[in-house]
């Protein structure tokens, strides 16, 4: 037999007071992604039919990520709460939506760390009873309790406001996940009132009226109970952050990662890797990072969208993003490689040395000072401290194209757009605003300074609108 659907409905209408943010609090990240993405993402990999994403405040910024963002392969349904009468009313908000025969899981929003792997058995326990996510926690203040009768079956759910004291010892606590047949869970919402301590209509009463149509109620624990904390406020965040930090770097460490220190090491993306990658202390890696066999990063480096092949070494204090380089190249220390910046095999990039959308050919080296920007290096050249792309004459940006084996000189400006030949050199000091034939020596010093008070800068070529 098939299982029936299954429908994730996630609460995301709080407010989120405590975060004291303009920021619908679902959309604040954890390891670079909103946590509401993290429990989509849980969803998913639950195999869920529909999401219903149940909103109120900030719901249009929440709307608007997920369109943007959202993994396209959710259907995702969104039912707005007007007004927070608790959660029995925000799960009621979604249940229209919602076949009879399907099966309900129930997540929040602000639970990002929550794994499918540990939602599974609710969600198998679900399909034919109420199953309620617990756990058990050393000082379990502000939950809802688990009450069980003499044999140990559950039979109810108590607020912390409304707790005897006898109650509040227990410290088996309401994770707030539930799972439950949808045509149940739309009955037993119909009978659930708001007489209590908050005044609210309480999701959690749900296991009292199963218990008295005789239905099976399962107590799932979560085993970890890090897992299941919710986020509240920016306290709360950072400790989710470092446990989702800890558990990636974990994660890379089995898979033969080495970490200077795993605590000191900030992944918001994800990285792709070959065997013996070292990475030191301090690093930050965003997008999609991909570093092959051997690759070591020294400290303190950023590297967004970055692609590095075997044997390269990047020295600390480097900042690459949206670029790649070949095997056994070396980055830094305090290299920048920005957008487009494509190195060779066995290319030096050294320190104040900044690259952007160049592609620098096998065994070249610029290894102090200089600005690479617009254009293409060939391979064997060596570029002199203080080197200068003149790529931008205050309106537009030129191409520099330097051919294999040239040498320029240190402090050499090239004023594109500009070639320089085949094994050419290029004597220091030089502003190059010509094409440099191969080889030979090419010397362009000023030999008197002059001024041109007439001179006008270029203005930029209106691009017709499309
Ligand atoms: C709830 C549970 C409690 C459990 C705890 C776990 C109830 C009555 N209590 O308490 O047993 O131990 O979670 O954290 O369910 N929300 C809405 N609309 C509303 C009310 C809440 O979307 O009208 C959302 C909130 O944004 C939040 C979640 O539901 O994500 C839980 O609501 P919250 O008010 O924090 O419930 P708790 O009092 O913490
Ligand atoms: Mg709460």
């Amino acid at each position: 037999m098939t299982p029936t659907p299954l429908h994730c409905i996630v609460l995301a209408a709080g407010q989120g007071t405590r975060m004291k943010s303009a920021r619908p609090k679902v959309l604040h990240g954890v390891g670079g992604r909103p946590m509401l993405a993290h429990v989509l993402t849980a969803a998913q990999k639950l195999g869920a039919a529909t999401v219903h994403v149940v909103y109120g405040h900030g719901g249009n910024a929440v709307r608007a990520w997920a369109e943007a963002e959202a993994p396209q392969a959710l259907s995702l349904h969104w039912a707005h709460q007007a007004e927070q009468l608790g959660t029995a009313h925000a799960v009621q908000q979604a249940m229209p939506a919602i076949p009879d025969d399907a099966t309900v899981i129930v997540m929040y929003g602000d639970v990002p760390l929550v794994r499918a792997s540990t939602l599974t058995p609710l969600v198998d326990a679900g399909r034919t009873g109420l199953a309620v996510l617990t756990t058990t926690l050393e000082d379990p203040a502000g939950y809802g309790r688990i009450l069980r009768d003499d044999t140990g079956a559950v039979i109810g759910i108590v607020e912390q406001r409304d707790a005897t004291p006898e109650q509040q010892a227990l410290r088996e606590i309401n994770t707030g996940f539930i799972a439950a047949p949808a045509g149940r869970l739309r009955a037993w919402l119909s009978k659930i009132g708001n007489d209590n301590a908050k005044g609210e209509y309480y999701l959690t009463d749900a296991v009292a009226l199963a218990v008295a149509d005789g239905v099976r109620v399962e107590a799932v624990q979560a085993a970890d109970a890090s897992e299941v904390e919710g986020v509240n406020d920016r306290l709360q965040l950072a400790h989710a952050e470092r446990l989702f930090q800890r558990r990636q770097a974990d994660a890379l460490m089995r898979a033969g990662v080495q970490f200077a220190d795993p605590a000191r090491f900030e992944l918001r993306g994800a990285l792709n890797h070959g065997r013996d990658v070292m990475i030191d202390v301090g690093c930050v890696f965003e997008g999609d990072v991909t570093l092959d066999d051997d690759v070591r990063i020294g400290p303190h480096c950023v590297l967004r969208d970055v692609t590095l092949g075997p044997g390269t070494v990047v020295e600390a204090h480097s900042v690459l993003e949206h670029c790649s380089a070949g095997a056994g190249a070396r980055i830094g220390p305090f290299a920048r490689l920005r957008p487009g910046a494509a190195l060779g095999d066995d290319v030096h990039v050294g320190n104040f040395v900044e690259v952007k959308n160049v592609t620098v050919g096998t065994g070249s080296k610029a290894n102090h000072l200089a600005y690479l920007g617009d254009g293409e290096v060939g391979a064997g050249v060596n570029i002199g401290a203080g080197t200068i792309f003149c790529n931008y004459d205050g309106a537009n940006k030129h191409r520099t194209v330097i051919d294999d084996g040239a040498f320029i000189g240190s402090d050499t400006q090239l004023v594109a757009p500009v070639r320089v030949g085949r094994d050419a050199t290029v004597a220091a000091g030089s502003t190059i605003t010509k094409d440099v034939p191969d080889g030979g020596l090419t010397l362009c010093r000023a030999r008197e300074q002059k001024h041109y008070p007439n001179w006008q800068r270029p203005t930029k070529a209106k691009r017709p609108k499309p």
